[in-house]
């Protein structure tokens, strides 16, 4: 049995499992089999969240985490989605057909790497070029200053760069709507433990600035996501930042 095992896991998942097998009287706490899914979920990556389709484009995601997009989607009713990090179009996609079935909202994509073979629909627009640059910034105040938005940060991990566009990106989003900060199981949490400062730590960071988010545990009630503290809602807003009239959804 052990050598089957053995097999289909990861050396640390499988010596860990073998120990509380020889202790079968100790058992695993539901914090650790959470956690032991997630680290071999997340490193079967071929079979896992680097071979899922979303309508036939992939899509870099855990269906957990698409299930709670939904949610905040149907709840929230952005009238745009801003999403940087395109990679193969599916979460674009994705989003964009959520809001076919509410009849309501737009996307725009962003990601540093062209790519034509990314799928065409009408709700979406693909700006090319990093997320902080000038040019981008000044399309996105173009396409949400001043309508209800949500934010999807999925670019470039490393803390910095997440910091910097929960700077730049965090003041579009509405009150009661979300930013995701997706990843934020990078450095060790529980995942590539290697990593070095990434989401996690940015978020980390980012709430001791701003008291204007608060992570949602309700959305990591499914126990497996790859975003823990990540799924933010706007709590509070301040004067400078509330939208213009808003010309209403579209
Ligand atoms: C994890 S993938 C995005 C996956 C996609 N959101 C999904 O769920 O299917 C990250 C993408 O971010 C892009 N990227 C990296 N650095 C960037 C930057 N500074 N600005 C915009 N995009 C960036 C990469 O080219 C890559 O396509």
């Amino acid at each position: 049995m052990m050598r089957g095992i053995k097999s289909l896991m990861p050396r640390t998942i499988a010596s860990r499992l073998r120990r509380y097998l020889c202790e079968p009287e100790k058992e695993l706490t539901a914090d650790e089999v959470v956690r032991h899914f997630h680290e071999l979920f997340y490193s079967r990556t071929e079979s896992t969240w680097n071979d899922t389709y979303w309508m036939g484009t992939r899509i870099l995601k855990n269906p957990f985490d698409l299930w709670i997009y939904q949610e905040i989607i149907f709840s929230t009713r952005p009238d745009i989605i801003v999403e940087c990090g395109t990679r193969h179009g599916g979460s674009a996609l994705y989003f964009a057909h959520l809001c076919d079935l509410l009849g309501h909202g737009r996307i725009v994509s962003i990601d540093i790497e062209p790519d034509t073979s990314r799928p065409v629909h009408p709700r979406i627009t693909y700006h090319i070029g990093s997320s902080l640059s000038e040019d981008v910034l000044k399309e996105v105040e173009r396409a949400a200053g001043g309508y209800r938005t949500m934010v999807s940060l999925d670019s470039d991990h490393r803390q910095s760069h997440v910091l910097s566009e929960m700077r730049a990106y965090g003041r579009y989003v509405s009150l009661g709507c979300y930013m995701v900060v997706e990843d934020t199981n990078l450095n060790g949490n529980p995942v590539l433990p290697q990593f070095g400062p990434g989401p996690h730590e940015a978020v980390e960071q980012f709430l001791r600035e701003s008291h204007e988010f608060e992570d949602d545990p309700r959305c990591e009630r499914l126990l497996f996501t790859f975003h823990p503290r990540g799924f933010l809602r706007r709590v509070a807003q301040s004067l400078d930042m509330r939208p213009r009239p808003s010309p209403g959804h579209r």
